[in-house]
């Protein structure tokens, strides 16, 4: 990996790192989530980054892709595990990372996922199987009487790429690949008190350009170009631009564009998530967003 890139994902990381730390204290009882969100992407261009990809605030059951609709009126609530998962990048090398936030009584299953991630962490070097990782998190969220999410990864981080190889499983699977020097990986354990899978909500507010294939009608045309200067491969919120659902059901069924869904606990049960991006090293790992 280039110096270029190093550089670039650690000052990505260091972004994130300031801006978790001020939405901290901005997730309290009868906080707008739609006012989160905005302040989020705004810091991570203030302290001279982008988005990744629109900030993540999923609540309870929800485990993953909640983002606030525009003019979103929804409120944080007592009782609510709040999971803020955020993403910076420089140029396109970008670092990851979430956190979980109690305004109830949910303690030990944020301790479960915390612990899990950084036991993890312990053990990432060179030649490490991302299957020995997925049995230590399974093992330390199980040590709390919880279960991981089995159909929720960590993930390799490429140039604009926020998803790429390899998975990174939060249980003990059969295969795993190696991890090589100078891969950037983000660790992101879920835990859960319910039967530990997520499934696919009726809900989507995030996208990502799939396949920019010629289109007929000018104005998706225009919609397609502005997309991709702005954003690449990256995901990107609905309120982030302006398009018609009418526009947006056409790009998808096209194949132009594909969707995030809001990921849900299958059995409706509270779900807390840690996250961390590392730098492979030789012997051991960089946190970049720590
Ligand atoms: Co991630």
């Amino acid at each position: 990996m280039s110096d270029e890139a190093i550089e670039k994902t650690l000052r990505a990381g260091e972004v994130l790192k300031k801006v978790a730390k001020e939405a901290e204290e901005k997730i309290v009882v009868g906080a707008k989530i739609l006012e989160i969100a905005e302040f989020i992407e705004n810091r991570i261009v203030e302290l001279g980054a982008n988005p990744a990809f629109p900030c993540n605030i999923s609540i309870n059951s929800d485990a993953a892709h909640s983002t606030p609709t525009r003019g979103d009126e929804r409120v944080l609530k007592k009782g609510d595990l709040v999971k803020i998962d955020i993403g910076a990048h420089i140029d396109g090398y970008i670092a990851d990372m979430a956190i979980s936030i109690d305004l109830g009584d949910h303690g030990d299953l944020i301790k479960a996922s915390k612990e899990a991630v950084f036991n993890a962490i312990d053990q990432v070097k060179a030649g490490v199987n991302t299957a020995k990782l997925g049995k230590t998190i399974e093992e330390t969220i199980k040590g709390y009487g919880f279960k991981p999410i089995v159909n929720l990864t960590g993930h390799g981080l490429l140039p604009y790429l926020a998803h790429a190889p390899p998975s990174i499983y939060n249980y003990a699977t059969k295969k795993g690949v190696e991890l090589k020097e100078g891969m950037i990986v983000a660790i992101e354990p879920f835990a859960t008190n319910g039967v530990g899978r997520v499934s696919e909500r009726n809900e989507c507010e995030i996208y990502s350009l799939l396949n920019p294939k010629p289109l007929r009608l000018r104005e998706l045309r225009m919609i397609v170009q502005e997309i991709s200067e702005r954003f690449k491969t990256l995901p990107f919120a609905k309120r982030w631009i302006n398009v018609s659902e009418l526009f947006l059901s056409k790009l998808l069924r096209e194949g132009v564009l594909r969707e995030y869904p809001v990921l849900s606990e299958v059995s409706n049960c509270a779900v807390s998530q840690w996250e961390h991006t590392v730098i492979v090293e030789k012997d051991s790992c960089r946190i970049v967003t720590l």
